[in-house]
């Protein structure tokens, strides 16, 4: 068993591998592809029964105003080209929006939001529709402003690590544009490839490495945004440190496009690493795997990129759906719990050796039971895919129950367990649990091969009540979206969600702005 561990920390030793970061990073272009179930969901409005709030309908006067404002080929009213913004990713949503305009600039989006607030239009912001928890698709008809055409890069400075962009620029472009400069991008996701960067500070996306570089709120320097009446809001600071009055920017970071549509922004990027190091690992139970997550904190200090894990039963949804390899090759997945671990640095030699010493240890304690170490980059590439392509490889199930919790890290997988005693349904697929371990954040998902209500209902609202009595949250990274609307006093005082409430009132004062999300209608 532990042949793999061994034979990488002997080449570790003995030879210095040649690292080649870019190629890395170029390497890890997840493919999209859509699982097997092409079926499409029922309509939001129908499966959840929601009643339409007092908006306008589209009409050919709205539609001949999009036309002569944006002009051939920027407003879609063809049902076939618009269904496929109608429809969520992961195929838990559909709307039924008539009507996709897609802006260039932000005096565009100003006239849009404008004329549709003096209109009574709402409207659902969309940027790469990636988003989880059903906030990119329209419920109804809202008219989608897809912010795919506004995709330039303003400035970037090396110096400084800055990077200034129109919201509709594709995460992945954005990091390689970044390598020429040796920065790279404080986030990174599975989604890469079609996420945008409007749509991930939108739902103040967490992802693969915010262990190491923070959220968000932290690496966005500034942003301008444009309000539901169509001002302009200009915060684009570049600086790290302003403190001027009210922090404007935090407000629409995470806030899902309910309080403005996010146009610009100026993003923080740290340097691009010298050295990178994965380690994937096997372990026998989670008590072990929360002393390899400590000792890898503790050794590894300022180089821990990023603590994965991943359950038996995720792992296997991988390789028998998509054929990928487990990493460890032992013919079959044999570890309850595998464990992810990568170092980014500056110094080869001394980041390997560190890394190397750290699971010689965990494995003469017995802690993890195989293991591989991986600084080649395809090697790396390899470990990374599997991770990235777990969200994919479930939905071959059928439809999948999708929760984004965080939790203290001692009850963190419990409700993986608590669920499979609770669901013994034989229609039940797979019931499993993946995330940031490093961040306390766990991915829950129960597969069944179409949705079923009653399922649904086994599920939910227990799972919202387990984690509020743990002091978890309901919403660790994906947001509150459509799908969570009702559950967010599980996660937030009611004297916050007024707040909230006051707030929409006073940026959206007619609520054009992504109705039916974050905050349920009244
Ligand atoms: P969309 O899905 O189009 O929109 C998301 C929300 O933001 C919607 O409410 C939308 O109305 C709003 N919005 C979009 N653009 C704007 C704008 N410019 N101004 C105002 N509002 C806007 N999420 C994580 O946090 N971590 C992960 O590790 C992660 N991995 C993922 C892996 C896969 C394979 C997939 C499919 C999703 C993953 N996600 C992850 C979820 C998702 O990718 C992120 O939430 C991402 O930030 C959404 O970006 P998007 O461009 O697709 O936005
Ligand atoms: C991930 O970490 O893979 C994402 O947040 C997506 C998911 O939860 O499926
Ligand atoms: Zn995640």
């Amino acid at each position: 068993m532990l042949r793999s561990i061994n034979q990488s920390l002997s080449r570790t030793v003995f030879s210095v591998p040649k690292y080649l970061p870019l190629a890395i990073k170029h390497a890890r272009i997840l493919c999209f592809r859509h699982a097997s179930n092409n079926t499409k969901p029922e309509l939001t409005s129908v499966r959840y029964n929601v009643q339409r709030g007092p908006y306008s309908k589209v009409t050919d006067n709205h539609v001949q105003f999009f036309d002569g404002l944006l002009g051939q080929g920027r407003v879609l009213t063809d049902p076939d080209e618009c269904e496929s913004y109608n429809i969520d990713w992961i195929k838990m949503v559909r709307g039924a929006s008539k009507v996709v305009v897609k802006p260039k600039t932000t005096e565009e989006v100003s006239a849009i939001l404008r004329y549709c607030n003096e209109n009574r239009l709402a409207v659902c912001p969309q940027s790469g529709n990636t988003g989880l928890v059903g906030g990119n698709v329209p419920v109804f008809d809202e008219i989608i402003i897809s912010m795919k055409l506004m995709n330039n890069i303003i400035s970037t400075d090396e110096l400084s690590g800055t990077l200034v962009c129109q919201a509709g620029c594709i995460l992945e472009n954005l990091e390689k544009h970044l390598e020429n400069v040796n920065l790279m991008m404080p986030l990174d996701l599975g989604a890469k490839g079609s996420c945008l960067i409007g749509g991930c500070v939108s739902t103040n996306a967490g992802g693969l490495r915010l262990l190491r570089y923070g959220n968000l709120h932290g690496n966005i320097l500034g942003l301008e945004a444009v309000k539901a009446n169509g001002e302009v809001v200009n915060c684009l600071n570049t600086l790290k440190k302003d403190n001027t009055g009210y922090h404007i920017k935090h407000m629409f970071i995470g806030s899902e496009g309910t309080l403005g549509i996010v146009t610009k922004v100026a993003i923080q990027c740290p340097p691009l690493p010298k050295s990178i190091n994965v380690a994937f690992l096997g372990l026998k139970s989670f008590e072990n795997v929360l002393k390899t997550y400590k000792a890898a904190k503790r050794e590894l200090g300022e180089i821990l990129s990023s603590c994965e894990l991943i359950d038996k039963t995720s792992l296997e949804a991988c390789t028998t759906a998509l054929g990928l390899k487990n990493p460890l090759d032992t013919g079959s997945n044999d570890y309850e719990f595998y464990v992810l671990l990568e170092t980014s640095g500056s110094e080869t030699h001394h980041d390997e050796e560190k890394f190397a010493r750290l699971l010689e240890k965990l494995l003469e304690e017995g802690i993890i039971s195989d293991g591989t170490l991986a600084s080649e980059p395809t090697k790396i590439k390899n470990i990374w895919t599997l991770r990235e392509s777990l969200t994919q490889a479930v939905m071959y199930d059928g439809y999948v129950f999708k929760y984004d919790i965080s939790m203290p890290l001692p009850e963190f997988y419990k409700i993986v367990e608590i669920l499979r005693e609770r669901l013994k349904d034989p229609r039940i697929v797979r019931i499993g649990g993946y995330g940031h371990l490093g961040d306390g954040n766990l991915h829950l998902q129960v597969s069944i091969p179409t949705y079923a209500e009653d399922i649904a209902s086994q599920l939910e609202p227990f799972i919202f009540e387990y984690i509020s009595k743990q002091r978890g949250s309901i919403s660790a990274e994906h947001g509150i979206g459509f799908k969570k609307t009702k559950f967010l006093h599980y996660s937030k005082d009611k004297s916050a969600i007024q707040v909230m409430r006051e707030l929409k009132k006073m940026m959206d004062p007619n609520g054009i702005l992504n109705p039916y999300k974050v905050l349920d209608p009244l």
